[in-house]
């Protein structure tokens, strides 16, 4: 007889004859649970056997219209959303506990109810008092969004089911509790059975269900990855502590483009959005001075310049610092590194604080550019000139490569402000739109035209 192997692993998916207190295959503990039967059969003989049903296959082309939208008449949301929420979709929002998640669905709940559709809010993490009283400072108390606090997945469904709402906000999934999983509420196979059971049934009954999902400290949306294959739109909320700003970025999305972002104010009455990021971006910035570069970035399809700040400074200790905030600690090693070889700009002896001003995370390779500038500045004590925007990624060679959407870099830099941006070679003519182009081909030729010949420097 065949191995029934029942017992499957709910990080990583091998199934196993026992149960086991760490899976073999991924080394995570406590993952193994007892799945029921596997319906598949023998292994090696094809569903034991049996032949199913034949499936009856279609053309590509459709008469079917593109599922309904609706819009929260925000902006920034509908931007990350892909233009509206649509229905029968089931999205993740994922972010750090007290990041402001609960604030934004609360509001997002209400611009969704005010356009025409019937809300229900479940919480499973405050009472449906303190539910009320965030309405209240929010100034939402009269919205017609419908509000409860429970965990019990049976009895939220079964509302659901008579409700018949056309989007159901669930926070957050890690509280969810199925009576038919046998383990502890936020352990992965609870929110793994919860987050399959809200998604299914949503595309059965035509509802949108949004929910909400506390990140870990890596980063991934606590538990089970698996959550974010499940939906179909995957949405971080993310900035600083500090900082009022943040950021809704869509990761993933079936709807739209992934990549995506909305940016968003943290007020005294809730997040209020922000149109112009640019501006705000910049608004901090004082007076030009060595270390600050203005980065004309992309994110998603929009364009936003922000301040990279760097210091560098003599180390009191024999293994210098390189901190850096908003941007990956790799990559600045991978900069200073060409800075060093290519261009003979050491930073040997020195620490190095690399910022993103405004609590950014910024990921594009289009920035090296920018924080190579920054860095030579920082450590020359040579300010840049302070009309200029900077982008282009740099190559182990020390070569600057072109990135992409340049046009609507340098359209973005021109709104605001800015007459010239220094940047990589481009191998066809651009359209400036009256920018000075500085096009430089390496990073040596870069350090020298800004900041003068290495002998002058020494
Ligand atoms: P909350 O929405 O509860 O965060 P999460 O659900 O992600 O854990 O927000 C955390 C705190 O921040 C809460 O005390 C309210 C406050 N807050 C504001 O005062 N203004 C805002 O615009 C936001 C987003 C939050
Ligand atoms: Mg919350």
């Amino acid at each position: 007889m065949a191995k029934d192997l029942s017992f499957t692993c709910s990080a990583c998916g091998a199934a196993f004859s026992k149960w086991a207190g760490q899976c073999e295959a991924c080394g995570s503990w406590n993952t193994i649970a007892q799945e029921g039967p596997l319906s598949t059969g023998p292994v090696g003989k094809t569903l034991g056997g049996k032949r199913g049903k034949g499936l009856p296959l279609t053309d590509l082309a459709t008469e079917e219209p593109d599922p309904p939208r609706t819009e929260a008449g925000v902006e920034e949301l509908d931007r990350v959303l892909g233009g509206g929420l649509v229905k029968a979709s089931a999205l993740l929002v994922g972010g750090d506990p007290g990041i402001g998640k609960s604030t934004l669905l609360l509001q997002a709940a209400a611009r969704f109810a005010r356009n025409g559709l019937k809300v229900i809010y479940i919480s499973g993490e405050e009472s449906v008092a303190q539910v009320q009283m965030r309405a209240r400072r929010l100034g939402l108390e009269k919205s017609p969004v419908r509000l409860a606090a429970e965990t019990n997945l049976r009895d939220i469904l079964t509302t659901l089911e008579t409700e018949k709402p056309d989007l159901a906000i669930i926070d957050s999934i890690q509280t969810m509790w199925a009576d038919t999983v046998d383990s502890a509420p936020g352990s992965v196979s609870q929110v793994r059975a919860s987050a399959h059971e809200l998604t299914s049934f949503a595309k059965r009954k035509g509802m949108a269900v949004i929910m909400v999902g506390h990140v870990t400290k890596e980063g991934a949306i606590a538990g089970p990855r698996v959550v974010e294959h499940m939906v179909d739109t995957v949405l971080y909320f993310e900035g600083e502590r500090g900082h009022q700003f943040r950021i809704l970025r869509a990761v993933k999305n079936r709807f739209g483009p992934a990549d995506e972002i909305g940016v968003f104010e943290m007020t005294g009455k809730g997040l209020a959005e922000v149109r112009n990021p640019s501006a705000l971006f910049l608004s901090e910035r004082g007076k030009p001075a060595p270390g600050s570069v203005v980065f004309a970035g992309i994110e998603g399809t929009r364009p936003m310049l922000c301040e990279i700040q760097a210091l560098v400074a003599p180390s009191p200790t024999a293994q210098p610092r390189r901190s850096v905030v908003g941007w990956d600690g790799g990559r600045l090693a991978m900069i200073l590194a060409v800075l060093e070889a290519r261009c003979g700009v050491a930073f040997a002896g020195l620490d190095v604080y690399l910022n993103v001003a405004g609590g950014l995370k910024i990921s594009e390779p289009a920035a090296d550019l920018a924080v190579a500038a920054a860095l030579v500045s920082a450590r020359e004590d040579a300010a840049l000139p302070p009309e200029a925007v900077v982008f282009g990624e740099i190559s182990l060679s020390g070569a600057l490569r072109p990135v992409v959407q340049t046009e609507n870099r340098l359209k973005e830099a021109q709104k605001l402000g800015f007459t010239s941006a220094i940047m990589p070679q481009l191998a066809k003519k651009q359209a400036s739109g009256g920018m000075e182009l500085r096009q430089m081909s390496d990073l040596a030729g870069f350090v020298e035209a800004i900041f003068g010949p290495r002998g002058a420097r020494e």
